[in-house]
This record gives C-alpha cells, structure tokens and sequence, in this order.
C-alpha cells in the first residue's frame, strides 16, 4: 500500500529550540533547528508517510506578524492544491499558535485536514515533548476523520479546533485547552479519538491583501484611562478590540469615546478580557446603535484576527457582525 503523502511546513518556534543542556527546558531559543532536522528525529514519520518539508519561515512566534500570514497562507494553499497531499502539518511557536490557527480556520476554504503542533520544551531537552506533538500531528492530518473540520491545534495528546484553542500555562506540556468548548478528540499511539463533531466555519473570500489594516487591542484595568485608545486611533487604527471587564464592560471614563469611534470609521468591538464567557449585547451599552460589534465567546485575539481579515478584504462593520454570527453557529 502506498503511504500517504503530508505536507509539513515549518516556521519555528520551540518545537525546533535549541538549550545550551538537555538539562534546561526553559532557557533556550527557538527557531534553532530546520523543520527537516526536527523530522529526522522522529525515524516513524518517514516509516508511515510520505513527508515533504517546506520552511517559509524559522523564528518564535512571539515574531510573528500579520505579514508573516501571508507567507504560511500561500504555503498551505500549495499543499491544499496538490491532489495528492492527503494532510497538511504546520510547526509553529506556541505563544501566538492560536492566533495563526484562527487565521487558518477563518482564510483556508478547505476540507483537507490542516493541524497546527508545537512544544512546550526544547528539541534539546531530556523532556521534549516536540517529536510527539509531531508524529501525533501527523497521524491526526492522516486521519480522514480530521478532513472538514477547519484546522486543528494537536498538543500534549489532545485535538483542539483552532478556532477555540489557547495557551494557559508558560512551561508545562499541557498547557493548551479549548474553555467552553472541550477538546474535539484525542490521539495516542497513532490511534486518533474523536470525541464530537465540529462545524468548519465560513472562510473569508481570500485576496492575498496587500497591505493589512491597523487593528489594536486596548486592555481594561482598574484605573485605565483613554491614553493607549486615543493613541492607537492617533496612529490610525481601523479597528479597536476592547478587551473590558465582565460582561465586556467597558469603563466609563472612555464609553463615550468609544461609542464615537464607528461614526468615525474606527470598527470597534466589546469583548471581554477573560479566557471564557459568552458576552452579550447589552442594551446599556447601545451596541447597535453605536456600530459596536460583539462576539459572544471569542477571546479579544481572535476577534482582533477577524476584524483584520474582514477589513482587509473589504467588509464593513455590518458584514463582519453577520460574519462573527455565522463563525459561532458553526462552532
Ligand atoms: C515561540 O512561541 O516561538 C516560543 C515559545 C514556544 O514555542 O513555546
């Protein structure tokens, strides 16, 4: 029988750190080793598939830029392209994996499995858990039960969908779950588990943008003023996340400013600054008569990933709510 072929496509990150001891775990820098070096330490993965390795880019993903986007995008599309890839593998930093997985859910309009996988340690270290992400990445992206459901996040054993993943711990090989939303599946020994069914949400009509939007988070904290605001929009912010409290409540000392920014043609969104909850839209805050968009669960991040992706492909804040609502039903 013929092995399946899988497109791995490296950018960096600790999966390919490198520590001065295999003793440090902690202490190291990423983006040390190739993609190709990190495979040809996990001998089974040339044994079951046919594995081709392309690296659009080597650093940590606390580098990684909208821009760099557009590099993986066109990678992943060739490998969605080729008919003969059965499954896409992408290694990738931990600290923004999120973000670009939600990228890829949103901007690859694709059935093919594409898993996203990292390590919490070191290629180096005695407790590497980077060759087991990956071959565990791999049987996941062979599964053909892994094929419709957007792109997958595989760490530490388990399936996420990238939609809903996030990174929780600084150091320990469990650091990822999905709040609200439960892993999708788990996979151990090569044997993939899924645990329920996962809609692929619809994707943006992709335009490889040639420049993208400023879009920019402001934090609430107690005592935070309109300083960082009014500077992003100085800076020409297109859109503003505003990560508030509660129920994305947003302080008093800046709502009006806010509620104005729309009118101006500066998207805003009201999320919360917590991992989970679904915020509402709440008639004190006059989101619709505002222009203020909303996104239930999603983590400020992601919204930012979603404003970025709309704006740069033309929708207007109307669309994007409509876009957001869809996205959700999906799951
Ligand atoms: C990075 O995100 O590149 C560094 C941290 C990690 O990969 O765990």
């Amino acid at each position: 029988m013929t092995k399946p072929l899988l497109a791995l496509i490296g950018t960096g990150g600790t999966i390919a750190g490198a520590a001065s001891a295999a003793s440090v775990s902690t202490d190291y820098k990423p983006a040390s080793l190739s993609l190709a070096a990190v495979v040809d330490t996990v001998p089974e993965l040339r044994a079951r598939y046919i594995i081709e390795v392309s690296q659009p880019m080597q650093l940590a993903s606390y580098d990684v830029r909208p821009e760099h986007w557009l590099d993986l995008h066109a990678a992943v599309m060739q490998a969605v392209n080729n008919p003969d890839v059965v499954g896409i593998v992408i290694t990738h930093g931990t600290d923004t994996l999120e973000e670009t997985a939600t990228f890829l859910h949103l901007s690859v309009d694709s059935d093919k499995p594409i898993v996203v996988v990292g390590a919490m340690r070191p290629a180096t270290a005695y407790s590497a858990d980077g060759p087991a992400n990956l071959l565990d990445a791999c049987s996941v992206a062979a599964c053909t039960g892994a094929r419709g459901r957007g792109t997958l996040v595989v760490m530490n054993g388990r399936i996420h969908s990238g939609l809903w993943v996030g990174k929780r711990h600084v150091s320990s090989v469990e650091a990822f779950d999905s709040p609200l939303a439960g892993a999708v599946g788990e996979v151990a020994d090569q044997a993939v588990q899924w645990f329920r069914a996962v809609g692929r949400a619809p994707t943006v009509a992709w335009q490889t943008p040639t420049t993208w939007p400023r879009v920019d988070m402001v934090v609430a904290y107690a005592g935070v003023d309109d300083t960082a605001l009014r500077a992003f929009v100085a800076a020409g912010a297109q859109g503003i996340v505003h990560a508030g409290f509660g129920n994305a409540n947003t302080p008093t000392a800046y709502r009006a400013f806010i509620q104005s920014l729309p009118a101006q043609g500066v998207l805003v969104a009201r999320c919360a600054r917590f991992i989970t909850g679904s915020v509402t839209r709440a008639s004190v805050y006059a989101d619709a008569q505002h222009g203020i968009l909303t996104a239930g669960p999603l983590p400020p991040h992601k919204v930012r990933i979603v404003m970025l992706l709309g704006l740069a492909h033309g929708m207007d804040g109307p669309a994007i709510q409509t876009w957001i609502d869809q996205i959700l039903l999906a799951g």
